[in-house]
C-alpha cells in the first residue's frame, strides 16, 4: 500500500523531536508500508538534500537509541522530500497537488503539526485545491484552539472540508502502550469489574509528573499553562480510561462514546469549589537530581511577572451511578520531584478489623505509565513477628513489570499513533464531540484564574507542588500515595 505523509511544520520541533524518530523505528521494524514517501513543508527554501541533512542533524538531539545509523538513516532518507510553502497562497498547494499526483498514493496523511491558528487555513487551501480526497486524512496536532471557541471554530473549519472519519486529533498519551494496557486491564479481564464503583472504590489519583522544565518552549508555554497543556488533553483521557463505562466493542465510536459520558458527567464548577478544589502552582528556583534549576519567570522567552500556571492539582467528581461520591484527583506539573505517571486507586479499607494494621500504602492498585510501566497490586499480608503477635499485617506487593515482560515488542506512542492514521484506525484518537466537553468543562478554572489576584502558588523546583496540594486532599481524610 502506497503513502505520501505530508508534514506541515515539517522543520518544526516536533518532526524532528517525535515525529521523525517514530517514523524512523516504523521503518526500521519494517511496520511502515512500502511505496512511503514523507514530504516536508516549510517556509525555507529547501532542496531534498538540505532537508535531509537538517533531518539528520537534528537526530544528534534525539536519544540514543533512537538514531539511525549511518547506513540506517541514507536508506530512511530515501522517503524524505521537502516543498517550501507559503501556507497562505493557493499557487503553492496547486504545486503541492502537482507533486502528489506524480506518484498517486492509495492514501495520503496530511499531517499538521503547525501553530494551531495556521489549521482553518490549511484545510480551507487544501479544499480550495482539491486535496481533499476521499483518499486523504488528516492530523491534527494539540493544542487544538486555547478555548472552547477556538476549538469548536477549527473543528467547524475542519468538518467543512473532511469528514470525521478522515480526522485524526492526536493526544499522544493514548498511544503510551501503558495507557493501551488499561484498556487491556479493565475491558480484558473480568477480575476488577466488579471492584471497580463506588462501592469498593475510595479515591482515584492521577499524576502526570515531569521534572523537566519548560525547555526552550518559554514563548509558547507563556500563553497555554499546564492547564491547557496537559489538563484538558491528556490528564482528561487518563480519567476517562479510568472511569469510563466498557463500550459495547472496540469500535473507536463505541470508544469515544463512553469517553463523552465521562466527560458529560464531571461535576459542574461552583465558585465554592473554584476556590477550594484547584490548585495552581509556578515553579520557583530549586533543584532537581542534585543541580541548582532556575524558576519559570526566569526561562527564557518567559514574561518575569509571568502568572502562568506550570502545576495544576484539583479535584473532580464523575456524578453517575458508578462514581457518584468518589473524589479524583489529577495532578500535573513541570519541574516536579520526579518523572512519574501513575494512576493510584485506593480501595476502601475491610468494613470490619480483625488485626492490627495500619493500612499504610495497601488495598491499592499502582498503574505506572511512566517511566515504569506496569501494574503494582499493593495489599496486606501476615507479617513475620518475632515476638509472636500474629495479628499483625504488613503491606506486600506484586508487581507486573510489563517493560520486562513485552520490552523488545513495545512501540512508542507516535510511532503505534502514525501507523494507526495510515491504516485508518481512529480507536486512539480523539473526536470533536469529546474534545469540546473537555474545553466546556476547563473553561471556567480559566475565566476564575483572569480574575483571581493572587496568582499561582510558587513551589520549590524538585518538590511536589504548592503545599496547598496536600491540604486539598487532607480535607476528605486522604492523601497522596507519596505521602502516606
Ligand atoms: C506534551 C506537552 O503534550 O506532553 C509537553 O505539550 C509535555 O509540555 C509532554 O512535556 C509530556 O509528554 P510525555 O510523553 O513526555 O509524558
Amino acid at each position: 500500500m502506497s503513502f505520501d505523509l505530508v508534514l506541515f511544520g515539517g522543520t518544526g520541533d516536533l518532526s524532528w523531536r517525535k515525529l521523525m524518530p517514530a517514523l524512523f523505528q516504523a521503518f526500521k521494524h519494517g511496520t511502515l508500508p512500502e511505496g512511503a514517501r514523507i514530504i516536508g513543508v516549510g517556509r525555507d527554501d529547501l532542496s531534498d538534500e538540505r532537508y535531509r541533512a537538517l533531518i539528520l542533524s537534528r537526530f544528534e538531539e534525539v536519544d540514543l537509541a533512537k538514531r539511525p545509523s549511518a547506513d540506517e538513516f541514507e536508506r530512511f532518507s530515501s522517503l524524505l522530500e521537502f516543498v517550501s510553502m507559503d501556507l497562505s497562497k493557493p499557487e503553492h498547494y496547486a504545486y503541492l497537488k502537482d507533486k502528489l499526483a506524480q506518484r498517486p498514493a492509495d492514501t495520503v496523511v496530511m499531517y499538521l503539526a503547525t501553530a494551531p491558528t495556521l489549521f482553518t487555513t490549511i484545510v480551507e487551501q487544501l479544499a480550495a485545491a482539491g486535496l481533499n480526497t476521499p483518499q486523504t486524512r488528516v492530523v491534527l496536532e494539540k493544542p487544538l484552539g486555547h478555548d472552547l471557541a477556538s476549538n469548536r471554530a477549527i473543528n467547524h473549519s475542519v468538518a467543512q472540508v473532511f469528514s470525521e472519519k478522515q480526522v485524526f486529533r492526536i493526544d499522544h498519551y493514548l498511544g503510551k502502550p501503558a495507557v493501551q494496557n488499561l484498556f487491556a486491564l479493565r475491558f480484558g479481564n473480568a477480575l476488577f469489574e466488579p471492584l471497580w464503583r463506588r462501592e469498593h472504590i475510595a479515591n482515584i489519583q492521577i499524576t502526570i509528573a515531569e521534572e523537566l522544565g519548560v525547555e526552550k518552549r518559554g514563548g509558547f508555554y507563556e500563553t497555554t499553562g499546564a492547564l491547557r497543556d496537559m489538563v484538558q488533553n491528556h490528564a482528561l483521557q487518563l480519567l476517562c480510561a479510568i472511569g469510563m463505562e466498557p463500550p459495547i466493542n472496540s469500535h473507536a465510536d463505541a470508544i469515544r462514546d463512553e469517553k463523552l459520558k465521562v466527560l458529560r458527567s464531571l461535576k459542574p464548577w461552583t465558585a465554592e469549589t473554584l476556590a477550594q478544589d484547584v490548585i495552581r502552582g509556578q515553579y520557583a528556583a530549586g533543584a532537581i537530581g542534585g543541580a541548582a534549576v532556575p524558576g519559570y519567570r526566569e526561562e527564557l522567552g518567559v514574561n518575569p511577572a509571568s502568572n502562568t500556571e506550570t502545576f495544576v492539582a484539583l479535584r473532580t467528581e464523575i456524578s453517575n451511578w458508578r462514581w457518584a461520591g468518589v473524589p479524583f484527583y489529577i495532578r500535573t506539573g513541570k519541574r516536579l520531584a520526579g518523572r512519574d505517571a501513575r494512576i493510584v486507586v485506593n480501595f476502601r479499607p475491610t468494613p470490619h478489623a480483625i488485626f492490627n494494621s495500619q493500612m499504610g500504602d495497601a488495598n491499592r492498585l499502582v498503574i505506572n505509565l511512566q517511566p515504569k510501566d506496569g501494574l503494582e497490586l499493593h495489599l496486606l499480608a501476615q507479617a513475620q513477628d518475632k515476638r509472636q503477635n500474629s495479628n499483625i499485617l504488613a503491606p506486600v506487593q506484586l508487581d507486573l513489570d510489563f517493560d520486562k515482560r513485552f520490552g523488545g515488542e513495545r512501540v512508542g506512542a507516535y510511532e503505534r499513533l502514525l501507523l494507526d492514521v495510515i491504516d485508518g484506525r481512529l480507536n486512539l484518537f480523539v473526536r470533536s464531540d469529546e474534545q469540546e466537553e473537555a474545553w466546556r468543562w476547563v473553561e471556567p478554572m480559566l475565566t476564575y484564574w483572569k480574575a483571581d489576584a493572587q496568582g499561582p502558588r510558587p513551589y520549590a523546583a524538585g518538590t511536589w507542588g504548592p503545599s496547598a496540594t496536600s491540604a486539598m486532599i487532607a480535607r476528605d481524610g486522604f492523601c497522596w500515595a507519596e505521602e502516606c
